[in-house]
């Protein structure tokens, strides 16, 4: 059986867990998209990993891990997260293919994604400055872009490099006044990239196409979340890649049909980061409440988090959108202390009351969110192990989230730790 995870909300939903956990029956770890803006954790017993490029299957022994091609490739990253893998003796020599597709990120992205968003001052997007948009933009236009199988051949890549070099000498100098970057130094990384990634490097869509005749079960691990989503999300505050399911056939060549369950990830409230419209956002105690309780701060950035109440309307778009089937609602246990939950089951737009979430930021500014009030609970939940063991109140708040969505809650998150999940049949 081949599945894909999700994020519905903007990032962060804890699709690492999720992929953690399931990553145990399955033979292949697929991620279909995004770059090292993402940051997924895995908590085993008291060890915690964050993880950027590799898949989330990477820290379970065995289990087959593959970058495909719609994936911008950050070498440096990707490197240092092999390694610091292989120290705490995980490795991936065998089990790591990356398509030769599969864009590049280098230092020159990173560098064009900093001096735009400083630029830019309070009209910043709010990007990880990891160099994504650039590199993505790269990949759109064509004539600059360098990809995996590049490293396959230097002295094509040279000359190459020095054509975008040039280009983009000019105009980060016109632009910013910046310095030039030289040829000598993005070939001399380059060199070493390419002596360490080269082995990984393969038609990982011929491959995944093979394994899954074969009988192989695939996950395929979303990055970012549905409502960062290019086309769908709440452009322009998105990232550059389609970060929903719909990504997933494009972002490695399998086509949707071939997947037969897709889970969406969501926390039990919402969080945000970066700028954009969060109409349930609470800039209060209670945001703050949450923040601290579940230490909402970024896994690649360490930016605090936007906190607020669930939004109902937002994940049923993301449900709609990306065909989902069943949800995996996390950090239940981060609402226990609060007196009153809110749960926004609606928005009025222009006096209009609606529940199709609208992704052009203008009506979603505009849009005030019609909460339900449902009471909450004190008990800690952390050691919950069937959904039963939840106080009334915790239930009903999970029932009364499946009734607004439409699909079964099948996993609930209870705590950071592979082992503080409820699965429910
Ligand atoms: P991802 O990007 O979707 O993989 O999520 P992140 O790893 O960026 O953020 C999720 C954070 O929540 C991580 O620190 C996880 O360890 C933590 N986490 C995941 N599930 C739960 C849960 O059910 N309860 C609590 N308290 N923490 C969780
Ligand atoms: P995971 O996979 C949360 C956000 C950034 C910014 C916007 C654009 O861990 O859920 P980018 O660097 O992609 O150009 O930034 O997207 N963003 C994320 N927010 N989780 C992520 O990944 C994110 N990846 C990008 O904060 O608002
Ligand atoms: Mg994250």
């Amino acid at each position: 059986m081949n599945t894909c995870i999700v994020g519905l909300q903007w990032g962060d939903e804890g699709k690492g867990k999720v992929v953690d956990l399931l990553a145990e029956d399955s033979d292949i770890v697929v991620r279909y998209g995004g770059g090292s803006n993402a940051g997924h954790t895995v908590v085993i017993g008291e060890e915690r990993f964050a993880l950027h490029l590799l898949p989330s299957g990477s820290v379970r022994a065995g289990v087959m891990c593959v970058i495909a091609n719609a994936v911008v490739v950050d070498p440096a990253v990707l490197i240092g997260e092999i390694d610091g893998l292989a120290l705490r003796g995980i490795a991936l020599t065998d089990r790591l293919l990356i398509s030769e597709n599969a864009h590049v990120v280098l230092d020159y992205h990173k560098r064009e994604d900093q001096l735009r968003e400083e630029s830019l001052g309070k009209e910043k997007l709010g990007t990880t400055v990891r160099g994504i948009g650039p590199c993505y933009a790269d990949k759109v236009g064509r004539s600059y872009a360098v990809r995996m199988s590049d490293f396959c051949n230097l002295p094509e890549l040279d000359r190459k490099l020095r054509t975008i070099l040039a280009y983009k000498n000019k105009l980060f100098a016109a632009l910013y006044g910046a310095e030039p970057i030289s040829i000598e130094t993005v070939m001399a990384s380059c060199r070493q990239y390419a002596e360490r990634l080269v082995p990984f490097v393969r038609d990982t869509t011929e491959w995944l196409h093979h394994a899954i005749a074969r009988g192989q079960s695939v996950l395929f691990e979303g990055a970012q979340g549905s409502l960062l989503d290019l086309d769908h999300g709440t452009f322009p505050y998105v990232t550059s890649s389609n970060a929903s399911s719909l990504g997933v056939p494009a972002g490695c060549g399998v086509p949707a049909r071939m997947i037969e369950k897709y889970i969406g990830v969501a926390k039990a409230y919402t969080t945000r980061v970066g700028a954009g419209p969060f109409p349930t956002e609470q800039e209060n105690e209670t945001g703050q409440y949450i923040r601290e309780k579940g230490h909402e701060y970024g896994t690649t950035t360490g930016r605090p988090r936007r906190c607020g109440w669930f939004d109902a309307v937002a994940a049923a778009y993301s449900v709609k959108i990306g065909s989902i089937d069943a949800l995996a609602l996390l950090h239940l246990d981060t609402l226990g202390g609060l007196k009153k939950l809110s749960l926004c089951s609606a928005y009025e737009i222009d006096g209009r009351r609606t529940t199709f979430f609208p992704a052009n930021i203008d009506r979603l500014a505009r849009a005030k969110p019609i909460y339900e009030q449902m009471a909450g609970w004190d008990e800690d939940i952390s050691q919950a192990t069937t959904f039963e063991d939840l106080p009334a109140n915790a239930q009903a708040y999970v029932r009364r989230i499946e009734t607004l969505i439409g699909k079964p809650v099948e996993m609930i998150g209870v705590g950071p730790k592979r082992s503080q999940t409820i699965i429910r049949k």
